[in-house]
């Protein structure tokens, strides 16, 4: 078993050692991720970003499509009074999308528990403010930023640390502020350590390594968003990345601080 800090510093060594950023998944693991839009259109705020989304083709990444989906989103919202939107991005990895995000105009913010992964994005997005704490122990004052990313970090939390994740980022963004969370989706909810089985992505040996997850269904992410949570989920999406042997199916929710 491996804690989860431990396991991300293994993995931004990794990347360190094939000697190059790439400013998208695509460049990184050398597939083309497969966007498998749009599945269903959710409730309440559906109208907002419904010009949005056909409008943005972005080839390169899923997090430079996701950063672009912000940019958009964030048009349909008042403009801060003075100085730039504000952006969180909770567990930013490698700073991809953060290195996008500050491109698109916003202040960016980066709390990551891995120290190596904050050498790396702070590198790769030299203008943002990188933090290297666990985002559970982050006091971050109410009402802080237009929006706040959460990529494939829900899942590497139990899930009462989930619930309390989520009402810290229901706190922290403005009134009426978005969410971007994704996890893979799963049919049904699991919660244990596992290896990463598409660690090597065809490239690099396999470890023994395990860490600790929480895999979700469909049914059981928009519960704990939606009805524990109260989140408005105005929008969601699934998409298919990996390669072959590796393919995963992500769930990805726009959610809206009511
Ligand atoms: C699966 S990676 C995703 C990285 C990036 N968001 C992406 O999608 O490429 C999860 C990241 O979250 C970080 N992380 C995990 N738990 C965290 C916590 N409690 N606080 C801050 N960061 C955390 C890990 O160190 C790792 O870099």
């Amino acid at each position: 078993m491996t804690s989860t800090a431990d396991f991300y510093d293994f993995l931004a060594e990794r990347y360190n050692a094939r000697a190059r950023f790439a400013r998208s998944l695509q460049d990184i693991f050398n597939y083309q991720p497969e966007f498998e839009m749009i599945e269903d259109m959710i409730l309440s705020n559906g109208g907002i970003i419904n010009g949005a989304v056909p409008c943005i083709v972005n080839p390169d990444s899923y997090f430079n499509f996701e950063a672009q989906l912000a940019f958009e989103l964030l048009l349909t919202m008042p403009k801060p009074k003075s100085g730039k939107p504000k952006a969180l991005e909770i567990g930013q990895g490698v700073g991809q999308a953060l290195q996008r995000l500050d491109l698109l105009g916003f202040d960016t913010t980066g709390v990551e528990l891995s120290k190596k992964m904050c050498e790396l994005s702070q590198k790769n997005s030299p203008n943002s403010k990188i933090i290297n704490a666990d985002i559970l122990d982050l006091k971050i004052p109410d009402a802080s930023f237009d929006i706040i990313f959460a990529h494939s970090v829900i899942c590497l939390l139990k899930y009462y640390d989930g619930v309390k994740l989520i009402e810290k980022i229901k706190k922290w963004l403005k009134p009426h502020g978005f969410l971007f969370l994704s996890t893979g989706q799963y049919p049904e909810d699991f919660e244990g350590h596992v290896s990463k089985s598409d660690l090597s992505f065809g490239k690099i040996p396999e470890t023994n390594m395990t860490r600790f997850k929480h895999h979700y269904s469909k049914e059981s992410l928009l519960k704990l968003l939606g009805i524990v949570c109260d989140m408005d989920v105005a929008y969601r999406y699934l998409m298919r990345d990996g390669g072959p042997g590796t393919e995963r199916l992500f769930q990805n929710c726009i959610c809206r601080r009511r």
